[in-house]
């Protein structure tokens, strides 16, 4: 159960790409706890300085605000590094949409990037961020590795060809890569701001400052949502996987389901504000349901998440009515 068993080779030096951001800067946090070394290369596009703040204190931290689009930065932050997680990218389906050339260079060329230079530098273990939007329109639940269907998001086509450069590193080059394919992750510091920002996260705060959400589609669509502490788990345990699982990609989710509008209820009673929301479009490019089989990455990873929907919902209430301005 969970991670803190964990025993990291002494002295281990993490690279975490995109940590600043909401899923980096918690593996950046749990990382500290360990004995090791934490390197940070973020070039704080959609992630914060404050996100971090609390760790740049800690001599074993280090911060490199840098781009993962420039190969040289990428081989010098890769120098002397064990063991990476790269997650920077950018995220959301909508806005992919707007800007496919720059999700392709941010996060095709980006993570391209990072593994070539995770391979020239000998990293042990290169975890990679995918997503559970490379099922595409695949109508099958619970959504399972090998049965994808057509991508419908420029978003969803940079995860699965990233996924594709880490079997082939794998196979032609022998790095040791570990695609996750993360399914809807909550929890502390995912930004609730702007019109591309989650959904939890931006209910919290409509409904903490007396906005009224709007659900785009009818509140029915469903999704397995993932409390961010299972999402670092999955992370170090993939940095511990055997050499046998490497190249492959993997569903890393609670293996629930939610609907919006169940969400939206969860979140007026935990909150006491019972507003009514209001009804917008359903959005392109959105997957109409979605939870995930996460056996194999129990099987391969040894993946056993501890935090259920309703447990990581009240901790994420939690830190949003404390931090929120
Ligand atoms: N949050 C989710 O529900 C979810 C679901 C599936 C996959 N993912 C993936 O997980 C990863 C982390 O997502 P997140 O939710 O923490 O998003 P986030 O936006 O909070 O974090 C991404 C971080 O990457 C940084 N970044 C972006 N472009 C960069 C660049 N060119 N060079 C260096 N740094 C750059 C940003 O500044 C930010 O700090 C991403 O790869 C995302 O696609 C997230």
């Amino acid at each position: 159960m969970g991670y803190a068993h964990l025993h990291f080779p002494p002295g281990s030096v993490f690279l975490v790409t995109g940590g600043a951001g909401f899923i980096g800067s918690n593996l950046c946090e749990q990382l500290l706890k360990f004995d090791c070394k934490v390197i940070c290369l973020d070039n704080l596009s959609t992630g914060k300085r404050e996100n971090i703040e609390a760790f740049l204190s800690d001599p074993r931290f280090t911060f490199v605000e840098g781009d993962v689009r420039d190969l040289q930065t990428c081989m010098d932050v890769c120098k002397g590094v064990d063991f990476v997680m790269h997650q920077a990218a950018w995220g959301s389906v909508p806005r992919s949409i707007e800007m496919p050339l720059l999700y392709a260079q941010i996060n095709i060329q980006g993570t391209l990037n990072m593994m070539e230079a995770a391979r020239q530098c000998g990293v042990r273990k290169f975890v990679y961020a995918s997503s559970s939007s490379v099922y595409g329109d695949h109508p099958v639940l619970p959504k399972t590795e090998g049965q994808e269907g057509t991508l419908l998001s420029p978003y969803a086509v940079t995860k699965r060809v990233c996924e594709e450069y880490g079997r082939l590193y794998k196979k032609l080059y022998g790095l040791d890569t570990y695609g996750l394919r993360y399914f809807n992750v909550f929890g502390k510091r995912q930004d609730p701001d702007g019109v591309y920002a989650a959904v939890i996260p931006r209910f919290i705060r409509q409904l903490l400052h007396g906005e009224t959400p709007v659900i785009f589609g009818d509140g029915q669509q469903s999704r397995d949502f993932t409390y961010v502490e299972n999402v670092v788990e999955a992370n170090f345990k993939a940095c511990l996987a055997d050499s046998g699982a490497a190249g492959e990609v993997f569903n890393i989710a609670y293996g629930g389901r939610e609907s919006l509008l169940d969400i939206y209820h969860a979140l007026t009673d935990a909150l006491g504000k019972h507003v009514e929301p209001e009804f917008g479009p359903a959005r392109a490019g959105d997957i109409r349901h979605s939870n995930a089989d996460i056996s194999k990455a129990r099987r391969l990873l040894g993946y056993d998440p501890d935090y259920d929907f309703a447990h990581g919902l009240r901790l994420a209430v939690d830190w949003y009515t404390e931090n929120l301005k």
